[in-house]
């Protein structure tokens, strides 16, 4: 039976899971319910290994397949995320969040379920030669549980070769893909500035240092980075999104916060933009003699997909979608933390369209349920593909 039909009978199985993850939200690291869940449903579906745990609440299943790997590849990683959001849920859904003020706004609920399908499958069938390894990490959004379950050493304890994950697309249609290879999604870094002038009367100016004005130039002078040192053939984001200085209108603040998010795609205009963001810092503080204080913080890496893995996912999504509903898709500058994955192992990310929703991280998105067999067929693929029995 070909594998889309297989799946589309799991289909409304896997639709009861990922409602039952989005009722039930949790966020970063403490997403018990939700790893207890995907555990069970592992242990149901009768896979050689269940390990929890990982990388504090992180879950990873093994399935072996019928015969052992005879190639170079043994080992096949597929990824998941378990987090939600801090998001007041407004789709007024009959299985909305019941969680004030949590909700699956990003779609990792269907991200779940449908990794949980294709362990389902896989455990099922067995049709490959090797190891499929199914990796359901917490803390995406903003606590790189991928990282942490990579230290726990997720990599070598289950000698994952490859690794491939998936995010759904708003706006992209239901039954179509869309990748790229080299740089998918942007390295993510914050800053934080605490600006501290000199005080007081605002007919007074000459006796103080305005922070004010100091944040205000410095607001402006940052964006000369992204107009003037960065290659225009390349890209860098800088938007400073707090500004909080002041409290009377006839008083001219002692201090100024700002702070910010700068996204790039390569590494050396990483490297670039934090040199330059540190030497604006540091010379606005001497022009205007106020006393200025950067943290600058990396965060997630660059989402760097290898060119063979993406032929791989390629292949995989063009089997389960038809050639016609394969693209390539420009650069985003949003983060993912699997790049972390794709640091420690080659692979690829890919986005499987979600049709015409809310946008991400909205309080009226949902993950779009038609789309639960292409992304289950696809995780599918890519081991029996690979791994050839
Ligand atoms: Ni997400």
């Amino acid at each position: 039976m070909p594998i889309v039909n297989r799946v589309a009978d799991l289909q409304p199985d896997i639709q009861a899971w990922r409602r039952d993850i989005h009722e039930h939200p949790e966020l970063l690291y403490d997403v018990h319910r939700t790893a207890g869940f995907v555990a069970d449903r592992l242990k149901e579906f009768g896979c050689d290994e269940i390990v929890t745990g990982l990388g504090k609440t992180g879950v990873v299943g093994v399935i072996k397949g019928k015969k052992p790997a005879s190639g170079d590849i043994k080992v096949i990683g597929l990824r998941a995320d378990m987090d939600a959001l801090p998001v007041q849920e407004a789709t007024g859904l009959p299985y909305a969040s019941k969680t004030p003020g949590m909700m699956h706004a990003c779609g990792h609920d269907g991200h779940t379920a449908m990794l949980l399908g294709a362990a389902r499958y896989l455990a099922e069938t067995r049709n490959f030669a090797g190891d499929a390894v199914v990796i359901f990490q917490p803390a995406e959004e903003g606590g790189a549980g991928a990282q942490a379950m990579i230290k726990d050493g997720l990599m070598e304890r289950f000698k994952i070769d490859q690794v491939y994950g998936m995010h759904n697309g708003p706006g992209l249609p239901v039954g179509s893909f869309a990748i790229r290879p080299g740089p998918l999604m942007a390295a993510t870094d914050s800053i934080d500035i605490i600006i501290e002038g000199r005080g007081g009367h605002a007919a007074q100016p000459h006796k103080c240092i305005d922070s004010l004005l100091v944040g205000a130039q410095l607001v402006t002078v940052l964006q000369q980075i992204v107009g003037r040192n960065v290659d225009p053939l390349e890209s860098a984001v800088i938007s400073i999104c707090e500004f909080h200085a002041g409290n009377a209108r006839n008083v001219i603040p002692q201090t100024a916060t700002l702070r910010g998010t700068v996204r790039t795609l390569t590494p050396k205009v990483r490297e670039l933009v934090e040199k330059r963001v540190r030497e604006v810092v540091a010379g606005t503080a001497q022009i205007t003699g106020a006393k200025i204080d950067l943290t600058y913080t990396r965060g997630y890496p660059v989402t760097l997909n290898h060119a063979e893995q993406t032929e791989v996912a390629l292949r995989a999504a063009r089997d389960v979608a038809g050639e016609a509903n394969v693209h390539e898709m420009p650069p985003m500058m949003g983060a993912e933390d699997f790049s972390y994955m794709l640091e420690a192992r080659p692979g690829a990310f890919i986005f499987c369209g979600n049709g015409d929703s809310a946008g991400l991280h909205h309080p009226a998105y949902n993950f779009n349920d038609e789309a639960i067999v292409y992304g289950t067929s696809y995780f599918i693929k890519i081991v029996e593909n690979t791994l050839a029995a």
